[in-house]
């Protein structure tokens, strides 16, 4: 049976939401809008290959990792549907998404060039890159997104069902026969690709873009202070991640935060629509 329930959070995106909604700040609303720009296209390749590895794997002797693949796929098409609209938000205040293509070719090239196996290292790696991120957010989230509920939930949401799916793809991997060094060599190419290829030119186009829509407007300017607050704690966190992630012996779960995750879930229930199950779904998972 799996222990991973996909749910929906109860918003409505259709008013959009502030240029500035984490407590005002230029600097870390637009952090997480530069997240939300990889998020469609690459939580879709995420649960692709997790597809594509988990159909061509025998899964007979482990059907709870059955399971949980295919909720796994369930969360992750429900995350991109979802940052599909927060990202049409976006493009309403006037900010494109010039990551996406990009994006798109490298996911097309990994494809062509790498086999199933490898890519699915390579979404080992960047989930566990969220898994930390969401530990974060998880942790810290009360104290910096006050001003919008909406964004909170979402975030939180997110957040709660990388941490609840944090392992689903790692134990695939190693189901599938993958070993350490193609794990260790991915993790290295994508904390590359995903930070100075994606991620930072994401953001700083968004305050750039920000600076000229908007130059009079709060936020005007990125204190020193907000960017090494925005900075500090993923930094953090993604440095102890490289550590932790290359010892041959890691798994997700060594480090367990069930009972943050769980706390969350507990306090947003009545926001939260549980939207499909995996009983009875074993063989869309199996070879
Ligand atoms: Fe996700
Ligand atoms: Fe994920």
């Amino acid at each position: 049976m799996s222990t991973i329930q996909p749910r929906i959070p109860d918003i409505d995106w259709s008013n959009g939401f502030d240029p500035y909604w984490c407590n005002g700040s230029r600097a870390i609303t637009h952090w997480f809008n530069a997240l939300s720009f990889m998020l469609p296209v690459g939580e879709q390749y995420f649960h692709e290959t997790a597809r594509e590895v988990a159909k061509d794997t025998d899964l007979s002797n482990d059907p709870r990792l059955a399971h949980e693949v295919f909720d796994f796929t369930v969360q992750e098409s429900m995350h991109a549907a979802q940052h599909r609209l927060y990202n049409e938000g976006l493009a309403k205040q006037g900010f494109e998404n010039i990551v996406e293509p990009s994006i798109v070719w490298m996911i097309k090239m990994g494809r062509r060039l790498l086999s199933p196996l490898t890519n699915l290292a390579a979404v080992c790696a960047y989930e566990h890159y969220t898994a930390i991120l969401a530990e974060h957010l998880l942790n810290s989230q009360s104290k910096w997104m006050k001003t919008a509920p909406d964004m909170a939930l979402f975030w939180g949401w997110h957040a709660a069902e990388e941490t609840e799916h944090k392992a689903v793809c790692f134990d695939l991997y190693v189901a599938a026969g993958g070993g350490w060094l193609r794990r260790a060599s991915m993790f290295i190419a994508v904390s590359f690709t995903f930070y100075f290829l994606f991620f930072m030119r994401a953001y700083l186009y968004l305050l750039r873009k920000d600076r000229e829509l908007r130059p009079q407007k709060r936020g005007a300017t990125v204190s020193l202070k907000h960017a090494s607050f925005a900075l500090r704690g993923p930094v953090g966190f993604a440095f102890a991640a490289v550590m932790d992630y290359l010892r041959p012996g890691f798994h997700p779960w060594q480090r367990d935060n069930r009972a943050l995750m769980e706390a969350w879930l507990r306090n947003n229930e009545a926001r939260l629509h549980p939207i499909r199950s995996s009983v009875g779904k074993l063989g869309a998972t199996t070879a």
